[in-house]
């Protein structure tokens, strides 16, 4: 269900990305076509991920009008769009340009009119896409000992693939802030859990963002990630 052909750059790119709300510019047409080469290959599964040049985006994103749509069909488990959306995140970051996911930060009437949504589908987030000055990640989160109940010296010990996978979860970016997951590892899985917060609205996304961030860290030492759903969450083996 989430496989997908995981670039060795994200690694690097998941270090490398903060939200972006202000921009220099609109991506190039040659940055479009990558990505839109990209687009293609995350749309199954009942996520269509689409991109647009114009109005759409609130005025909260300054100096690009290019955004990319996630269509899911209903049905579709939320953290399926969560771990393709953070795929174009990652490739685009990879490729020097700035991203920030979209809740609240974009207008539907406009949005749904462009995809010309079906009665079956919804779009629950876009991701704003743009040309950046350069700057450094000061990423807020939960310490690994909140993330996992393990500290650096106890994961080592289960291995170094969970290290990159928790340490490389633990980055990723989710609405508000709000990190609303729990990982437990052992030395032959790791799994995403539900962790119970204030606004659970984009939850499910969230945690499919941070399996990606798992997936990734994993690759990283050259393990292939195999998700199963699981009681409260998905649980990965390497
Ligand atoms: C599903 C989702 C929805 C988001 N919605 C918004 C939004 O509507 N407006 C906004 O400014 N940022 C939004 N964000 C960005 C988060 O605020 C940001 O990822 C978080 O604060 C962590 O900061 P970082 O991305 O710089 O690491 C969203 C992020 C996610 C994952």
């Amino acid at each position: 269900m989430f496989e997908i052909n995981i670039s060795p750059e994200w690694y690097d790119a998941i270090h490398k990305r903060h939200s972006v709300r202000q921009y220099t510019g609109a991506p190039t047409d040659e940055q479009l076509t990558r990505l839109g080469v990209l687009c293609k290959k995350l749309s199954w599964q009942g996520i269509n991920i689409r991109m647009f040049r114009g109005p759409g985006l609130k005025s909260v994103i300054k100096g690009t009008n290019v955004y990319a749509v996630i269509v899911a069909k209903n049905g579709t488990a939320p953290e399926l769009e969560g771990y393709m959306g953070e795929a174009f995140v990652l490739e685009a970051t990879a490729m020097g340009l700035g991203t920030c996911w979209l809740g609240a930060g974009f207008n539907p009437d406009i949005v749904n009119k462009n995809v010309s949504l079906q009665n079956d589908e919804q779009v629950h987030c876009v991701i704003a896409i743009g040309q950046v000055t350069p700057s450094n990640a000061n990423p807020k989160r939960r310490t690994l000992e909140q993330v996992c109940k393990k500290n650096a010296e106890e994961l080592s010990k289960l291995g170094v693939w969970q290290q990159a996978a928790v340490e490389a979860a633990r980055l990723a970016p989710s609405a508000i802030n709000l990190q609303p997951w729990t990982i437990e590892v052992d030395a032959s899985s790791l799994s995403v859990l539900e962790r119970r917060v204030l606004i659970n609205k984009y939850a499910g996304i969230d945690r499919g963002i941070c399996m990606l961030h798992a997936a990734v860290g994993a690759a990283s030492k050259c393990r292939n990630a195999v998700w199963k759903k699981t009681d409260g969450g998905f649980t990965m083996k390497a």
